[in-house]
């Protein structure tokens, strides 16, 4: 049975998408396996995203891949997935779970992410959430992102292609984080998600070598929450399309924060690593009482309200 807080309080509209309440997976952490996603979603989850997942099967650097640091993780696995050949079977399983999902896509050209982003809606995605902001891999992710020309074109060619809401995933690593959602925006993006991780590394003091395999990775949780949240209120002042808020939400007043920044909905990745899916319902039931507490009537009333003050 899948656990949601039936009330309309927490119903959001999302680019057209509808969530019962405005909490997601984030991709990557779970997500490989429509089975994990089965079990966020009855654990309350209002939307998942899968892991990125691009034209030809990946499999991602060597051991070590993840890194734990005094407040976040730091994580370099290089993209592994199966393939969207492959990976449709999950897209199709995930659909019977009740609630929208959103395919991760990632390429190594503007065509690519659209053939990919293209089969994961055919399979049934109710939305494709471009990864323009891996910090690490070569070719794609923030190269793409950080280049508003490509940027550009490639959010075009999907949807040129895409009749659901395309999303883009933004990444903190570049000059301004605001200007970069307006050039998504302006190419035909529905919905901007900030933030995907910051570009990191950690190095052992006794073998003197850094940890990760690939040296180099993307931090993600509680370290990253005040930039993600700054990021959040700058695109809000800039486009008027929908944010998802996204880095660091361990909790209900995490999440309020990035509401109150101007995210429409927060999506929630290492907290479910660290403390297990349980956070999607304790996250929700926080916010309901925040609302009620505060005599708001549905949880639209707070989006942005930081601005106005
Ligand atoms: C990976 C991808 C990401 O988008 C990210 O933020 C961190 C890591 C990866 O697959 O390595």
């Amino acid at each position: 049975m899948t656990w949601h807080l039936k009330t309309n309080r927490l119903r959001v509209d999302l680019a057209g998408l509808r969530l019962a309440n405005p909490t997601m997976l984030a991709s990557g952490i779970l997500g490989l396996s429509a089975e994990s996603l089965s079990n966020t979603v009855m654990d309350g989850a209002g939307a998942i995203v899968t892991k990125s997942v691009g034209s030809k099967p990946r499999n991602g650097y060597a051991n070590p891949t993840i890194v734990q640091t005094s407040c976040g993780l730091i994580n370099a696995m290089g993209l592994p997935n199966p393939g969207i050949n492959e990976f449709v079977k999950e897209i199709r399983e995930a659909k019977s779970f009740g609630v929208p999902v959103v395919v991760s896509v990632y390429g190594f050209s503007a065509e690519e992410y659209a053939t990919v982003a293209k089969k994961a809606v055919d399979a049934g995605a109710d939305a494709a959430e471009l990864n323009v902001s891996c910090p690490h891999v070569e070719e794609t992710g923030v190269e793409i992102g950080q280049n508003p020309e490509i940027l550009a074109e490639v959010v075009r060619k999907v949807k040129a292609v895409v009749e659901k809401p395309v999303f883009v995933k933004l990444s903190p690593n570049v000059a301004n984080i605001a200007e970069t959602a307006e050039v998504a925006v302006k190419a035909g993006a529905d919905a901007l998600t900030a933030i995907n991780t910051v570009k990191a590394m950690a190095i052992d003091t006794e073998t003197t070598v850094p940890i990760l395999s690939n040296k180099i990775g993307g931090l993600s949780g509680p370290a990253i929450k005040p930039i993600a949240v700054r990021c959040v209120y700058e695109i809000y002042e800039r486009v008027k399309e929908p944010i998802i808020g996204c880095g660091g939400i361990t909790n209900w007043r995490d999440a309020v924060e990035f509401l109150l920044a101007g995210a429409t909905a927060v999506q929630i990745g290492t907290a479910i690593a660290l403390k297990g899916p349980s956070v999607f319902r304790k996250v929700t039931r926080g916010i309901d009482a925040y609302l009620r507490r505060k005599g708001f009537k549905s949880v639209n009333e707070i989006v942005g309200l930081s601005h106005r003050s």
